[in-house]
């Protein structure tokens, strides 16, 4: 009996042992294929990287720790510089954290530090598309518009707003989604906006969508108008991802601030961080000259090292490059190996961030029905034949069903990613027979 309170307590975890390249195995000797990237996207690099341990554990023997209050250190600096020059025109400082969910809710209170240094009191609302995830404290639950996320903790959230995300299904073109945007701007009153905050491109939430340009363009316009700031949640796309070092260059406006973490540290690290461009910067340059709420392992030494090793390796094997240019046809293979499903809708792909949603055979539209736990089926099923992918079953929330992602390492040599789609494939057919046959 495990002592670990689990997340589910009736699921089986396989005690993972170790790990190379795109592979991991089970204490019991059984192998899986990593779609994945470590299970939450963040090994972007893969499992058992030797230069990025001698680079840790190079720093270790060095400086192991250091706090940043009021101190700093050399990886610290280096890597805020680096990222800085990777990241798209007009950022210029990088706060460390340790993860999503603390680079999310840093953002949250960078974005309200901002108007509070330029004397905009009021400003503390924050709009956001509620068909996300964002992370597991209370702040960034409340940056979800999910009941099933947000269920039990309600009384302990900040009443955030939320629009709906304009999908295939809902609102294909982006005007409804404008519309619900300027419906919540003027329940709140737009002077009382802090941020507009949300994946540029969704990883679990929505895996691979991001909404049409028209949507991207009227927000741009409603913060020239309204002065809020535009803030994206790029935690699983920044640092390589989507193909490019920051999804937000994929989109046809400049956000004000970007949280990332999970490639940052490409699973050998925790370390996330919040880039702010300079124009936020400045705010506080010019006011109180402080934003000093900050973690015990905001900027360590070893992480902000691993980070360093990390952008290093991108750029030398040339790893964004590759999933730029291989994203589209690996999305193309998975979408041909599940062609003639009656129950896939779609393949999407945005570089190695790819997603599958499921629909209804019945009638090719609506959600599967709930009761069916395609999900958990899907997962379970691609366990037992040696391939992890990350399924969900939002559909109660309303926005979207039964969905996988499949994210696995950048570094992925062709022939295992070509076995993770023939499993996965397998997997498919196995559940979709099975779903077929149960509601005939
Ligand atoms: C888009 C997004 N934002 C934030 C988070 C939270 O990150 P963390 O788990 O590191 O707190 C996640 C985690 O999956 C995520 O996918």
């Amino acid at each position: 009996m495990s002592a670990v309170f689990q997340l589910e307590l009736d699921r089986h975890y396989p005690v993972v042992v170790r790990g190379e390249g795109a592979w991991v195995e089970d204490s019991t000797g059984k192998r899986y294929l990593d779609a994945m990237s470590g299970g939450s996207m963040a090994a972007t690099l893969g499992h058992g990287r030797r230069d990025v341990i001698a680079a840790a554990s190079a720093q270790a023997s060095r400086l192991s720790y250091v706090h940043n209050e009021r101190l700093t250190n050399p990886p610290r600096e280096q890597l805020a510089a680096e990222l800085v020059e990777v990241a798209p025109p007009g950022f210029t400082r990088v706060r460390f954290v340790t993860g999503g969910a603390e680079a999310n809710e840093t953002v949250v209170q960078l974005a309200r530090s901002y108007h509070v240094e330029r004397g905009d009191m009021k400003r503390w609302q924050v709009i956001s598309p509620a068909q996300a995830y964002h992370g597991p404290t209370m702040e960034t639950l409340a940056l979800t518009g999910r009941p099933g996320l947000q269920r039990p903790f309600g009384p302990y959230l900040p009443r955030h707003l939320h629009i709906p995300p304009s999908t295939w299904r809902f609102d294909p073109t982006g005007q409804a989604a404008l519309d619900a945007l300027d419906a919540v701007l003027e329940e709140a009153g737009p002077e009382n906006v802090s941020a507009y905050f949300c994946e540029p491109i969704s990883a679990a939430a929505l895996p691979a969508y991001s909404p049409p340009e028209r949507f991207w363009r009227g927000l741009a316009e409603r913060r020239d108008r309204h002065g809020f700031l535009i803030c994206y949640d790029e935690v699983v796309t920044g640092i390589g991802r989507t193909g490019e070092w920051f999804a937000a260059e994929k989109l046809p406006l400049v956000p004000d601030v970007i949280a990332t973490a999970k490639g940052l540290g490409a699973g050998y690290a925790a370390i996330g961080a919040v880039l702010c461009t300079d124009h936020v910067y400045q705010a506080f340059a010019a006011g109180s000259r402080k934003l000093t709420v900050g973690h015990t392992w905001d900027g360590a030494p070893v992480s902000c090292a691993v980070g360093l090793k990390v952008l290093e390796v991108l750029r030398d094997e040339r790893l964004i490059e590759r999933v730029r240019e291989r994203g589209p046809s690996l999305r193309d293979e998975l979408a041909s190996a599940l062609k003639g499903s009656p129950m896939i809708h779609e393949v999407r792909g945005q570089g190695f961030l790819l997603g599958v949603e499921y629909v209804d055979p019945r009638d090719g539209r609506s959600f599967l029905p709930p009761e069916l736990g395609v999900a958990r089926r899907i997962d379970l099923t691609a366990m037992e034949q040696g391939v992890i992918v990350y399924s969900t079953m939002p559909t109660r929330d309303g926005f979207a069903g039964d969905q996988t992602l499949f994210a696995p390492p950048f570094t992925t040599p062709d022939a295992d990613l070509a076995e993770m789609v023939a499993r996965f494939a397998s997997t498919v057919d196995t559940v979709a027979r099975d779903i077929e046959r149960e509601l005939r």
